[in-house]
């Protein structure tokens, strides 16, 4: 092997992020090596190990690896392991939290996807990178168009401008979706993701999620955060600075480009299998406020992400019961809205939590939640 060639970990290597980034790293075989895949049940990973042959592999799929020479760890042992370099963090929901922590904590370089981790932890993550010397750089497309706008620029922004699809349900009125079934919710307009950032994205958690992350991953206040609903999801996201101009990150629909993007930071590297955008010839772009009275879930989660602390982790938690709930067909999609509001409105604010308090209160929410529905 190369001497130069970087080390790679992709945790969640099944599922959208995870597939796409080995499509970029498949690309660039002089310059990454797979060391090590994480996954959760999929067994789909067993070709993905034959394919790009990593040394390590964490996986419940319970595939057997008996004739593959590959060693059985833990997550932790891989963000942990020395010789990895860097890790592209792509698991979903409150259970990335651990292990981007524990990559953090050995001082990796994360390619940051995971943003339940940064919502549940963020300070405590950034706080712990300061001191571990771990870069985190964004890969969800708006913190990375974000990135890409202040990259270069000495000034610091003034305001960042989130842009947002506004889901599979944008053109309804909250009151007519009692009955959507989750094969509606999942039909995203513009982007194909897994199937939790897929229905955030119908009750704009998702972005809910992405203000918080932009805030702390860029050391803004949330009123120096705007969202704007653009239906052709091709800007990614805008930047303000003093003087008044806005800089703006146009990009295609997939997230090849945020991924490669930071994989090569600062360099842009052609990849013919990316699709260019014809910028001579984008059509309309249109940019609405908010009608927030379509989205319940982001004008209440974002009155108690502002309260922070332990009720982002009883975001996190309760929303992920309430998809799941949803995706199960237990619960009617305007449930979902009912069990966050609850769940946030009995907490009372934990003082000084550390990480370990944060992800206990996120698992416990997520299960009283479920058992509630389950029994
Ligand atoms: N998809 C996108 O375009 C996109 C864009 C921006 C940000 N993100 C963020 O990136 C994260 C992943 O999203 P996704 O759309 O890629 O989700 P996804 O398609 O559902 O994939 C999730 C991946 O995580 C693995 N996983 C889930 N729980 C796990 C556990 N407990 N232990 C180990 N692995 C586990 C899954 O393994 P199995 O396949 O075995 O279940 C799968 O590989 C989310 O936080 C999402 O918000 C996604």
């Amino acid at each position: 092997m190369a001497k130069d060639l970087i080390n790679i970990a992709i945790l969640g290597s099944t599922g959208s992020i995870g597939t796409q980034a080995l499509e970029i790293i498949k690309y660039f075989p002089e310059k990454f090596n797979i060391l090590a895949l994480a996954n959760n049940t999929n067994p789909e990973i067993l070709e993905q190990i034959k394919h790009f042959n990593p040394k390590y592999v964490a996986t419940n799929s319970g595939i057997n690896m008996d004739t593959l020479s590959v060693k059985r760890v833990s997550i932790d042992e891989i963000c942990s392991n020395k010789d990895i370099d860097l890790i592209i963090a792509g698991i979903s929901g409150i259970e990335s939290a651990s292990s981007i922590f524990t990559s953090v904590q050995h001082g990796k370089d994360i390619l940051l996807a995971s943003k339940e981790a940064i919502v549940i932890a963020g300070e405590i993550i950034i706080n712990e990178a300061k001191i571990s010397g771990s870069k985190i750089l964004p890969i969800d497309s708006e913190p990375s168009a974000i990135w890409q706008c202040i990259n270069g620029e000495i000034s610091s922004p003034k305001k960042l401008i989130i842009t947002a699809s506004g889901g599979a349900f944008r053109d309804s009125e909250w009151s007519e979706l009692s009955s959507v079934t989750s094969e509606q919710a999942l039909n995203h307009p513009t982007w194909k993701m897994g199937n939790k950032i897929t229905i955030d994205s119908a009750t704009l958690m998702n972005k809910v999620f992405e203000v918080i992350e932009s805030k702390i991953l860029f050391d803004m206040d949330y009123d120096s955060i705007d969202v704007s609903i653009h239906k052709q999801s091709i800007v990614h996201s805008m930047v303000q600075f003093d003087d008044g101009v806005i800089k703006a990150q146009l990009g295609d629909t997939n997230m090849g480009n945020p991924i490669q993007y930071a994989l090569f930071y600062p360099e842009r590297i052609k990849n013919s299998n990316l699709e260019d955008i014809d910028g001579a010839n984008l059509g309309n772009l249109t940019f609405e406020k908010l009608d927030s009275s379509k989205y319940p879930c982001f004008e209440t989660a974002l009155h108690y992400a502002k309260k922070g602390g332990s009720y982002l982790s009883i975001l996190c938690g309760a929303d992920e019961a309430a998809v799941e709930l949803f995706l199960e067909k237990k619960i009617r999609y305007t449930d979902i809205h009912i069990i966050i509001n609850e769940a946030l409105k009995e907490h009372k604010k934990m003082f000084n939590p550390d990480f370990y308090d944060l992800i206990a209160l996120a698992r416990q929410t997520y299960s009283k939640i479920i058992n509630k529905y389950n029994n």
